[in-house]
């Protein structure tokens, strides 16, 4: 890995505005799912290190909510021009420590740096109100940070996870203290190299990677100088991660898995569902929380669906995201890939038929085939549960009635998408769909200025958007009286 500023390539914790190793000396490995290559011993924190960063965090906080929105947010310019300098350094680091092809990772870095550049304008714009009162006195409404905030963050999108929860924290005056994913640490430790070369104070953003994450997840939800927890991850660990912080009362905000349908009728624009589906599942080679989960398509043109999707899969080039050619890269273990082919496995038990790909790749442990598969049900794994890969079961549907309780059958409700050119089916359906996020005729629906969030076992709060200041946020009443005195 080449960098053009390999002082970007960071391995210790950065705790409080320093460089450090960890208490007891210890360290994890990075590798690259692409090749299985080792490529960096990063410092794996615990829990002393873990109380020191919240600890700081709290004593930075003082004097940063103190100063004018504007300061702040001019830092967070500074930090966003940065990040965008060194897009192809980040890019590299991204591509050899998660495998997404360069050219994703890129687009990953941008949208990361959307939400810098977003927060550290709308951390101007924290409005309170004035509350018309009957009597005597004035009622008003102000919001302040809510303190010191905890950030857990996957490896899937290993920047603009982290960017769409600190930008907002900070913007509105709060500290954070955040653990990456240990796959993906390196991504974290250059994006807060930068934003300590921004000028942004020490404390304000600490770092704690580890391969301990029990331990400092603990810590994370414990500590009562912590008073809000963000996450973006597994629904089983954001589920642990709210008990913890009930003992504290603490706020969450848990952005967990999904299921996403994508629902292709009758009269959809055939070309424009084929092309919306194929990004919203092999993104990220299938790993994002949002990736269509599973394709329901009507009968009058289910088979006409398959036949393009499949074409076009087959013209997938899997490879070396460092490679310029790769379209699609490795998945992130090879644990997720056995997983991944568990689940194909059960449903070809269960009469799926294959449709393309199906098994492990021969370009290395963490590949699997783009894999389509028909003749499934929702009896199946593969319409219950998240795939989290490279794998799009078909499913076929009669009636919209159906198409919608099949969509909404799963305890999940992040995103679910639509195609159909019927404006009246639009509106039914987008209003039925029990989800946080419905694209009808699209499936990039992400972006800086969209509230990205979703409903039941998908989580709770948003991201992004004027409503993203809110999850940092604290509403405080102010009563003034005796205004006749
Ligand atoms: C995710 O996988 O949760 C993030 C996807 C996105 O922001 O588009």
């Amino acid at each position: 890995m080449q960098l053009k500023d390999p002082s970007l390539f960071k391995t210790q914790a950065f705790i409080s505005g320093q460089w450090v190793d960890s208490d007891k000396g210890e360290t994890f490995p990075v590798y690259n799912p692409a090749t299985g290559e080792l490529i960096a011993q990063v410092a794996s924190v615990g829990l002393n290190e873990t109380r020191r960063a919240i600890n700081d965090a709290q004593t930075a906080m003082t004097s940063w909510r103190a100063l004018p929105a504007k300061t702040r947010c001019d830092i967070l310019e500074r930090w966003y021009n940065l990040v965008l300098e060194n897009v192809e350094d980040l890019a590299l680091l991204m591509t050899a420590e998660q495998g997404k092809p360069l050219f994703e990772s890129r687009g990953e870095i941008a949208y990361g740096a959307s939400f810098i550049k977003w927060f550290a304008e709308e951390g101007k714009r924290v409005y309170g109100d004035i509350i018309p009162a009957a009597s005597d006195r004035r009622s008003i409404a102000i919001k302040q940070p809510i303190g010191v905030v905890a950030a857990i963050t996957p490896w899937n999108f290993p920047n603009a996870m982290i960017t769409r929860k600190v930008a907002p924290a900070l913007a509105v005056g709060c500290a954070m203290v955040l653990k990456p994913a240990a796959e993906t640490p390196l991504s974290a430790l250059a994006l807060v190299e930068l934003a300590s070369r921004a000028g942004l104070p020490p404390g304000l953003f600490s770092v704690v990677p580890t391969r301990d994450a029990s331990t400092v997840g603990s810590e994370m939800t414990l500590n009562p100088i912590v008073k809000k927890v963000t996450f973006t991850g597994s629904t089983q660990v954001g589920k642990l991660l709210m008990k913890q912080c009930a003992d504290t009362v603490k706020r969450t905000s848990m952005e967990l898995g999904g299921n996403a349908p994508v629902i292709v009728f009758d009269d959809a624009d055939l070309d424009l569902a084929v092309a919306g589906a194929l990004v919203a599942k092999y993104r990220n080679s299938g790993q994002t929380c949002i990736c269509a989960n599973r394709i329901i398509v009507q009968e009058g043109i289910y088979d006409a669906f398959v036949e393009k999707f499949v074409a076009a899969v087959n013209q997938f080039n899997i490879g070396n995201g460092l490679d310029d050619t790769t379209s699609h890269g490795p998945v992130i273990t090879k644990k997720a890939a056995i997983d991944i082919h568990s689940k194909v496995q059960s449903a070809i038990a269960e009469g799926a038929v294959v449709a393309s790909g199906g098994d492990f790749s021969e370009l290395g442990e963490c590949f699997y085939q783009p894999t389509v598969l028909t003749n499934v049900n929702d009896k199946m794994q593969v319409f219950q549960e998240e795939i989290f890969g490279p794998v799009a079961p078909i499913f076929k549907f009669t009636t919209e009635k159906e198409a919608i309780s099949m969509a909404n059958d799963t305890p999940f409700g992040l995103a679910a998408y639509f195609y159909t050119e019927h404006m009246g089916r639009s509106w039914r359906v987008s209003e039925a769909l029990e989800y946080g996020m419905v694209g009808v005729n699209e499936t990039a629906i992400s972006s800086e200025v969209i509230p990205f969030g979703g409903v039941k076992e998908s989580g709770q709060g948003r991201e992004g958007s004027k409503y993203g200041l809110d999850d940092y946020l604290e509403i405080k009443y102010i009563c003034m009286g005796g205004l006749q005195r």
